[in-house]
């Protein structure tokens, strides 16, 4: 069927049943966040272009071939924000978060914007969860960080994922990399474009998918091996809390993140039934961002996650609660007397906590009952002029058949008993 209006090309949109399990899914990525004391930062879906141009960085695809840019009516260059960290840091400095207490704690979600090509599990807005912890370098935070993500992903039932890390060490240690890398890519036949790449930053030709350059830089030199002791003693601090505290990981040497601003600790979880994009979340350490943007130096860390894969993950998984789409209660009112008594216990029923609705409209009993079971009702009410009159009647439960009789009058009494 074509339609008149469609949603732009590439966009993720979620509406019911559906929409309940990406509910779900933020709901429970949330509550590692907030257990450990992460807050919330609402922030503008676009942003100055400066701020992820030099945030996200130059050399990345983000920037160079992704982001949405436009022009205001008062002729200010603005991004619809392709990540989330960038603008958390602006937000910090203008404000002066970082003047407080440290770390500063905080987590965002929403939607994000890439104009990348799409695909399954790949959109050009697509919703991401994420934290950011300011101000302090520890290597007890990384973990916390990277914990917050896999508590949050294992309370959603998922299993079938691996935590991948990797750190790209301190400026001293980069750029020694880095002179060595660079000696190792000169020597390399590449094409004007690749080769222009490498110049900005040598470290993007390790991300390059093109099997041909993957077998060029097999041999290349990996940071890894150009850690100071600093970074080093970082990065094994870092492996060392994870194991102790059961969260299990593979350290990938050649993993670059696509972001710029990284440095030192990386990661990345992937999920192995999701096909060619597996990354569920990533994040890492950016030293240096604060500072590039304008701020005073100090540490950061984070991660987001791909909330849109997630719940594709789920899927895959078979995790998805059963318990969504809920309804305690189901009033299916026969009349305009019995309407107006069955709006009035609903509503009780709501401020009461149960999760309750009526057959609006003038409803058969067939087609109501319909709606009860579609809805997953637990009980179900039919309430005629008998029923009004008499002040009684009968609650069925939808899960077996079985009816009981209550009075109208203490209905939140009586439920509460029976659903006990
Ligand atoms: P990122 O790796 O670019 O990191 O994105 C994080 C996650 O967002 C990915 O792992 C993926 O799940 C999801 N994602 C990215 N692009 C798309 C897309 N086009 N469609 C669907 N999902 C997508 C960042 O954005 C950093 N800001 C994370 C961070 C926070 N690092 C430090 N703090």
């Amino acid at each position: 069927m074509s339609h008149k209006y469609q949603a732009p090309k590439g966009v993720s949109e979620y509406f019911p049943p559906r929409s309940s399990l990406f509910e779900y899914a933020i709901e429970h990525l949330k509550r590692p966040a907030l257990a450990a004391g992460y807050q919330l930062m609402e922030l503008p879906v676009f942003e100055d272009t400066e701020v992820f141009s030099r945030g996200v960085g130059e050399s990345t695809d983000v920037v160079t071939k992704e982001m949405y840019t436009f022009e205001d009516r008062g002729g200010r260059s603005l991004t619809l924000r392709p990540e989330g960290t960038a603008g958390v840091m602006r937000s910090v400095i203008e404000h002066g978060l970082d003047r407080g207490q440290l770390p500063l704690k905080v987590f965002y979600t929403g939607p994000f914007f890439r104009a990348e090509r799409p695909q399954a599990g790949r959109y050009r807005q697509f919703f991401q969860f994420g934290i950011e912890a300011i101000g302090i370098d520890d290597p007890y935070l990384d973990v916390e960080v990277i914990a917050v993500a896999w508590h949050g992903y294992r309370s959603l039932g998922l299993r079938n994922f691996t935590l991948k890390i990797g750190s790209l060490g301190d400026n001293e240690s980069r750029t020694s990399h880095r002179n060595e890398l660079v000696k190792f890519i000169s020597g390399l036949t590449l094409d004007d474009e690749t080769r222009e790449r490498s110049v900005r930053n040598p470290l993007r030709l390790f991300d390059d998918k093109r099997p041909e350059i993957k077998e060029k830089m097999r041999s290349a030199p990996v940071l890894l091996n150009f850690l100071n002791t600093k970074s080093q003693e970082h990065f094994d601090e870092v492996k060392r809390i994870l194991s102790s505290e059961g969260i299990t990981f593979v350290v990938d040497p050649t993993m670059v993140r696509g972001l710029d601003y990284y440095t030192g600790t990386t990661f990345e979880f992937d999920h192995a039934d999701l096909g060619a994009q597996s990354g569920i979340g990533g994040g890492g350490r950016y030293d240096g961002l604060m500072e590039t943007l304008g701020g005073q130096s100090l540490s950061g860390i984070g991660f987001g996650l791909g909330v849109d894969r997630i719940v594709l993950a789920m899927e895959a998984e078979k995790v998805t609660p059963n318990d969504r789409n809920y309804l305690d209660l189901f009033v299916i009112p026969l009349g305009e007397a019995a309407k107006s008594q069955g709006f009035s216990m609903v509503e009780k029923m709501r401020s009461a906590g149960f999760v309750a609705d009526l057959a609006f409209g003038e409803r058969a009993l067939k087609g109501a009952m319909k709606a009860a079971d579609q809805r997953n009702a637990r009980f179900v009410l039919v309430l005629g002029d008998n029923e009004v009159s008499s002040g009684t009647a009968e609650l069925k439960r939808m899960s077996d058949g079985s009816t009981s009789s209550v009075t109208l009058a203490s209905l939140v009494d009586a439920f509460r008993d029976l659903s006990a």
